[in-house]
């Protein structure tokens, strides 16, 4: 029974494992595998999602397992209770493991010190978003072969991603070469150390182009001063597409802010690999769930 708070303290090996795991349930054509039929487990997110929130419980339900899903807004959490009394308040009734989305970073560390039942970490604020990097990892495992030497350039709103940090650390782990692109007021300075800010032309030639969601609602007002003028420098823009190398990937965790960090046309075209991520959350999350509760 295994947490997965995050990949920076995660070994190559252990990723690999997950990675091959759900390698197998990509190609197991059962819909239903009911591993996990005596397992129950809860999705607890403090923070809104539709991807995560949904690719889990898919997966928990390919497996068999129970599945309990709290939202902050529908519970007590709207009465004033903080979330280490929610999270042991659920962990008491009986659940086997959690799956946990929080605002704050540096919580969930606190959490797990304190919980018995294994974590899984759905995004804790701009910290880690382990699954996401995972299923970042496999999609592009699938298109390349393999990590090693793989050029990655991580576009956007640097600081406030914890998709650029998961992917950042697990990448690292494989020899993969990544690079960070972003305005100023973007950049995560403690980050520089570990990978360079490169310009936009120097970005957009490499292996995978990951673009990121501008995050409004992490930053202060203002941070975004004219959404064309943001798309026009740093934007994926048909223009720049068209010039990518032919097997370059175009990758986007999503949601998209379409015609701002991405343009409308560029996010379903053939490089793209937006909605194979989503595919591919599924199976990771398989793995992570199988790994948490077997
Ligand atoms: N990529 C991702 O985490 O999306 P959601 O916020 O919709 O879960």
């Amino acid at each position: 029974e295994r947490s997965l708070l995050g990949l920076k303290d995660l070994s190559r090996h252990e990723i690999e494992s997950i990675l091959d795991r759900a390698m197998y349930w990509e190609s197991q054509s059962e819909k239903r595998t009911p591993v996990l039929e005596s397992k129950f487990v809860a999705n607890m997110f403090f923070e809104n999602s539709t991807r995560t929130r949904f690719s889990f419980e898919m997966a928990q339900k390919r497996l068999g397992a129970q599945v309990l899903n709290f939202a902050a807004a529908a519970s007590s959490v709207a009465k004033g209770e903080s979330i280490y009394d929610t999270v042991r308040t659920i962990e008491s009734m009986g659940i086997d493991a959690g799956v946990i989305r929080l605002k704050p970073a540096g919580v969930l560390q606190h959490l797990a010190e304190h919980v018995q039942v294994p974590l899984i970490n759905a995004g804790d604020g701009n910290n880690e978003h382990p699954t996401q990097a995972l299923l970042d990892l496999f999609t592009m495992r699938k298109a390349f072969g393999e990590l090693k030497g793989l050029s990655v350039s991580i576009v956007g709103d640097i600081v406030q991603s914890r998709v650029a940090r998961s992917n950042l650390w697990a990448l690292q782990k494989f020899g993969a070469d990544v690079r960070f692109c972003a305005p100023a007021s973007m950049q995560a300075p403690e980050l520089a150390e570990h990978a360079p800010y490169v310009t936009m032309e120097e970005a957009l030639q490499a292996d995978v182009v990951m673009m990121l969601r501008v995050q409004l609602e992490r930053h202060a007002e203002g941070v975004l001063k004219s959404p064309e003028q943001y798309r026009e420098q740093y934007g994926l823009t048909e223009e720049r597409a068209a010039k990518l190398n032919k097997n370059t990937i175009i990758m986007h965790p999503a949601p998209v802010n379409r015609n701002v960090e991405i343009d409308d046309a560029v996010v379903e075209s053939p490089q793209s690999r937006i909605f194979p991520q989503m595919v591919n959350g599924v199976p990771i999350r398989m793995a992570v769930m199988e790994r948490a509760m077997k």
